[in-house]
C-alpha cells in the first residue's frame, strides 16, 4: 500500500552550482550538511538586501531505493522550492519546476537503480530576475530561497488514485450530497480494467484528525471505475454537521480502490463540508450572513525567511484564531505551507488564497508559468473546505482580459464549487471574477481627530465595484497608510489602533461589504523601495516575532471567547507632549469599563454608538479621569463641579495661558460670581489631573460584561521589571523533520503591562539538544523580542536561558522526542 518517507535530513548544500556537482558519488568536501526546511541564507533581523539570497545553489543527497519498490511507483515530493528547481537523478535532469510556492512531484521509476544508492541533486535558482511570478518588477516583501518546505519520498501502487476531489453539494437543500471525483493512474497492464470503489466516512473529533468513533457515517460501494469517475452519496438524514469557524467539524473520507475483491490502493482526506457563497449583499456561510474579519499573512519569519517547519506554521494560525480572534485570513500573496492550510481547516479559519504575484504581469512565458502555479495551487488545496475564494488575478495588477479569462476559466474548470476573486487597487476595473476584491487604502486619517473624524473608513461598494450585483470584499486596508513600530510613541501607536478600528467600523457598517482583511498580521522584511529604510514593513498588528502591538487588541476584542481589555495608555504624563494624556482608549469585549483612581471609583464608560454603529466591540473612550470625585471631595454642587471640571480638562488640553476665549469667560464668571481663585485652580488641577510630583497614582480599569467584571488592568508607575516569556511548546518532536519552538519575550511591570520603552539587550543561550535560530543577543524593541529554538536530533532535553541585564535569568526546559 501507499507509504511516505520523510526526506528532510542528510542533505548537503553548496551556495553555488557547478556542473561538477552533478558528478556521481557524493564528493562533499565543499558542501555543508543541512536539514530541510532550509534557507539559502540566514538573514539579519533588519537592514539586509535580496542580494543575500539571490543565488544559484546546489542541494545533494544520497537515496537508497529498495529493490522491493520496483513493482511500485516511486516519486519525490517537494512541498516548496524557491524559486526554480531542477532535479537531477544520477546526473540526469528529470524535472524542472517553476515557482516557489507550490508543491511538485518527480517520478523516479525510469531514472533510479533499484536495490542501490542513487544520487539526487537539486539546482535551485533564487534570483529575483527569473522570468516567473512574482518577479519582473518591484515587490513589497522578500522572496528568500532554497528547499524551504519539506521533501518526501512516496511509494504508491502502480495503479493508484492519482487525484480525488471531494465536496458537498446542495448542503442546505433537501437533497444534500457528497460528491467524489476521482482520477486514476493505471499501470500499462491495467489500462482497460474497471475497478470498484469503496467509500467510507468518519466524523473527527473537533480540532484533531482522530475519529470520533469507528462507526462510519457513510459507507458505499461503486463499480466500474475507469480512468475518471464521479460519484454521489446522498447525505440526507445523516445529521451531518457543517463546518464553521465556530465549529470546524471535519470528516475523514476514505477511498478503497479494489479489483476483483483485492485492495489496490487506499486514499483518504479530512474535509469540512460547508456552503460558502459571496452574494451581492455579503458572504453567507451555511445560509447565514457572516462578516469576514481577517488579516493578511505573509509566510516569513525572522532570520530564516520562509524556511520553517510545521509547528511555527500552526502557531501563526493559532495566533490568528485565539489571540487575534479573526475568522478569516488571506494568504497574501501566494499559496502557503500545507501545515498552515491544515491548521486553518482544523482550528476554524476561512481562507482566501491566491496565485503568486505582485502588481506586475510579464510576457507569455511568464503568464504560462502563472497559469501552471494557479493549477498546482487549486489541485493541491481544493479539498479544504476552509478555502472560500481563489484569487486568480495578480495582486494589484492592471486589467489583462485575455490572461484573466484564462485564469478564471482554469479555476472554474478545476473547481466549479468555489468562486473567484482577484485583488485590485483600481476602481471599476474589468471584472471577470465572481467577487470584486479591493484594497481600500482610502482612509488617510485626515478630517479631524480620531475617532470623531467625518471621513469614512472605506469607500462605498458603489464607488468601487464594477458589477454591483456581485460580491464585494475589502482585501487590504491600513498598512503603508500608517506604518507603526512597537517602539513608536504612545500617541502614534494609539492612532494605529484607532485607524484599524475605524476601517473595521466602516466594513461592519456597510451591509453590502462581505468583510475585510487588515494589512497585516505581522511585520515583514522587505525591499529598499518599501519599509522604513530598515527593510522592515512595520505594517503588522504584531511585530516580526508575533508580539502584539496595540492594534492587535482591536481585532482581539471583537471575539466573544475570551475576555480582552487593553488600555491605550500607561498613564505616564511624561509620555505625552505637554504632559497632557487626553483621551485614553479601552479595547475590550466588555460592555463597559469602570475606572478607579487609587481604589476610588471615578466613572463607568460605555461605547459611543453614535460613532461606532457597526463594530461588535468598539474602542471605549475614557475622557474623564475626574468623574464625580472632585465634586464630592470639595463639596461642590453638581453644576459647579461640572463647570470646574470642564475648565480643568480644557487647561490640560490647551495649557492655562492658552485657554480659548470661551473657557476664559467661564473662568472669569467663576471668579467674579463664586469667589473662585487662581490658586484654587492650581490646587485642583494638581490634585485631580496633573499628579505632578504626586505620590504614586494607581489607575484600575475593569471591563464589565452583563454587570460582572471580566478583566482588569492596573496602571501605575512601574516599580519592578520582569520578563514574561511565552512559548508555543515545551516539547519538540522530531517526526521526520526538525521541530521549532517560537519564543516571545516581553518586558513587563509588576501588573503585567508591557514596558514599551525597554530596549535593553537580552542574552540567549541554548544547550542540550536544541540550538538557537538567529543571534544569541537580541534587543528588546518596544519592550518585546523573540527567538526560535530548533531541535538538533540528539539528546532528550534542551535548555534555553534568557537573561535581561539586571534580572534573574529565565530558564526554559524542553523535552525532546
Ligand atoms: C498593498 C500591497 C501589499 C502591501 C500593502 C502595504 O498595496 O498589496 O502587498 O504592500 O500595500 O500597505
Amino acid at each position: 500500500m501507499r507509504s511516505t518517507l520523510a526526506l528532510n535530513d542528510h542533505w548537503y548544500y553548496h551556495p553555488e552550482f557547478h556542473e561538477g556537482h552533478l558528478g556521481l558519488g557524493l564528493d562533499l568536501k565543499y558542501f555543508e550538511a543541512v536539514r530541510i526546511p532550509h534557507s539559502v541564507s540566514n538573514t539579519a533581523f533588519a537592514y539586509f538586501s535580496e542580494t543575500e539570497y539571490s543565488k544559484l545553489s546546489t542541494y545533494k543527497r544520497a537515496l537508497f531505493i529498495e529493490k522491493a519498490w520496483e513493482s511500485e511507483q516511486v516519486r519525490l515530493c517537494f512541498e516548496g522550492v524557491a524559486h526554480i528547481a531542477w532535479v537531477y537523478v544520477n546526473g540526469v535532469l528529470v524535472k524542472e519546476h517553476l515557482g516557489g510556492y507550490t508543491a511538485f512531484w518527480v517520478d523516479l521509476n525510469d531514472h533510479v537503480r533499484f536495490g542501490e544508492e542513487n544520487q539526487i541533486v537539486v539546482k535551485v535558482d533564487s534570483h529575483e530576475q527569473v522570468n516567473i511570478p512574482p518577479f519582473g518588477h518591484v515587490i513589497d516583501y522578500m522572496t528568500y530561497g532554497g528547499i524551504y518546505r519539506e521533501v518526501s519520498l512516496e511509494i504508491l501502487p502502480k495503479t493508484h488514485l492519482k487525484d480525488c476531489f471531494i465536496f458537498g453539494e446542495n448542503l442546505l437543500g433537501d437533497a444534500p450530497e457528497l460528491v467524489i471525483n476521482t482520477l486514476l493512474e493505471r499501470s500499462n497492464e491495467e489500462e482497460n480494467t474497471l475497478f470498484d470503489l469503496e467509500v467510507s466516512a468518519y466524523a473527527l473529533v473537533l480540532g484533531s484528525r482522530e475519529r470520533e468513533s469507528e462507526t462510519t457515517i457513510v459507507s458505499e460501494q461503486f463499480q466500474g471505475l475507469g480512468q475518471e469517475g464521479s460519484f454521489r452519496i446522498p447525505l440526507k438524514n445523516l445529521k451531518i454537521k457543517l463546518w464553521h469557524p465556530d465549529q470546524p467539524q471535519r470528516y475523514e473520507v476514505c477511498l478503497k480502490l479494489k479489483s476483483k475483491g483485492q485492495l489496490v490502493d487506499e486514499w483518504s482526506a479530512c474535509i469540512g463540508l460547508r456552503d460558502g457563497v459571496f452574494k451581492k449583499e455579503g458572504f453567507y456561510l451555511n445560509g447565514k450572513k457572516l462578516k469576514l474579519r481577517g488579516l493578511n499573512r505573509h509566510q516569513s519569519y525572522a532570520y530564516v525567511g520562509y524556511a520553517m517547519p510545521k509547528r511555527p506554521q500552526w502557531h501563526d494560525a493559532k495566533i490568528l484564531k485565539d489571540e487575534l480572534g479573526v475568522n478569516a485570513v488571506r494568504t497574501s500573496h501566494y499559496p502557503q505551507s500545507k501545515h498552515f492550510m491544515e491548521a486553518c481547516e482544523t482550528l476554524g479559519l476561512l481562507v482566501f488564497t491566491e496565485l503568486p504575484g505582485w502588481q506586475h504581469i510579464g510576457d507569455d512565458a511568464w503568464k504560462d508559468a502563472a497559469l501552471l502555479m494557479l493549477e498546482e495551487m487549486i489541485l493541491q488545496y481544493r479539498n479544504y473546505g476552509s478555502i472560500i475564494l481563489w484569487g486568480v488575478r495578480i495582486n494589484e495588477s492592471q486589467d489583462d482580459e485575455a490572461f484573466y479569462r484564462k485564469t478564471n476559466e482554469l479555476a472554474r474548470r478545476l473547481d466549479p464549487t468555489r468562486q473567484t476573486g482577484g485583488v485590485r487597487f483600481i476602481k471599476k476595473s474589468q471584472q471577470l471574477e465572481d467577487v470584486y476584491t479591493f484594497n481600500d487604502f482610502s482612509y488617510n486619517g485626515k478630517g479631524g481627530a480620531l475617532p470623531r473624524t467625518k471621513q469614512k473608513g472605506i469607500e462605498g461598494k458603489h464607488q468601487v465595484a464594477t458589477d454591483l450585483e456581485k460580491g464585494y470584499l475589502v482585501s487590504e486596508f491600513n498598512g503603508h497608510m500608517f506604518p507603526t513600530k512597537s517602539y513608536d510613541s504612545v500617541l502614534h501607536r494609539t492612532e494605529h489602533a484607532l485607524r484599524h478600528a475605524h476601517v473595521l467600523e466602516g466594513i461592519y457598517e456597510a451591509n453590502d461589504v462581505a468583510g475585510g482583511f487588515g494589512w497585516c498580521m505581522f511585520d515583514y522584511n522587505t525591499h529598499k523601495d518599501f519599509g522604513s529604510g530598515d527593510r522592515i514593513c512595520h505594517h503588522g498588528v504584531m511585530d516580526l516575532f508575533r508580539n502584539p502591538k496595540m492594534a492587535a487588541s482591536v481585532y482581539a476584542s471583537q471575539q466573544e471567547d475570551s475576555a480582552v481589555l487593553t488600555i491605550s495608555s500607561d498613564m505616564n504624563i511624561g509620555d505625552y507632549p505637554g504632559g497632557y494624556i487626553g483621551s485614553v482608549y479601552a479595547f475590550t469585549n466588555g460592555d463597559a469599563v469602570d475606572l478607579y483612581k487609587n481604589d476610588q471609583f471615578i466613572k463607568r464608560f460605555e461605547p459611543d454608538r453614535d460613532i461606532y454603529k457597526g463594530l461588535p466591540h468598539p474602542p471605549i473612550v475614557i475622557d474623564d479621569l475626574i468623574g464625580d470625585t472632585m465634586g464630592l471631595q470639595e463639596g461642590y454642587s453638581k453644576s459647579k463641579a461640572d463647570r470646574v471640571k470642564a475648565l480643568l480638562l480644557a487647561g490640560a488640553e490647551f495649557g492655562a495661558d492658552r485657554l480659548p476665549l470661551k473657557y476664559k469667560l467661564k473662568a472669569l464668571r467663576l471668579m467674579v460670581l463664586e469667589g473662585f481663585k487662581l490658586s484654587d485652580g492650581v490646587r485642583l488641577y494638581s490634585t485631580y489631573i496633573g499628579n505632578w510630583g504626586d505620590a504614586v497614582t494607581t489607575y484600575r480599569f475593569e471591563a464589565i460584561k452583563a454587570g460582572q467584571p471580566i478583566a482588569k488592568v492596573v496602571k501605575s508607575p512601574p516599580q519592578r521589571v520582569e520578563l514574561r516569556v511565552l512559548r508555543d511548546t515545551d516539547t519538540l518532536i522530531e517526526d521526520g523533520c526538525y521541530d521549532v519552538a517560537s519564543i516571545r519575550i516581553q518586558s513587563v511591570d509588576e501588573h503585567g503591562n508591557i514596558l514599551s520603552y525597554d530596549q535593553e539587550p537580552v542574552k540567549l543561550k541554548a544547550s542540550g539538544g536544541i540550538e538557537l535560530i538567529g543571534p544569541d543577543v537580541v534587543s528588546l524593541r518596544g519592550g518585546m523580542a523573540g527567538t526560535y529554538v530548533r531541535s538538533t536530533g540528539s539528546g532528550e532535553v534542551g535548555l534555553l536561558t534568557i537573561t535581561r541585564m539586571g534580572l534573574e535569568p529565565v530558564e526554559l526546559a524542553f523535552n525532546l522526542k
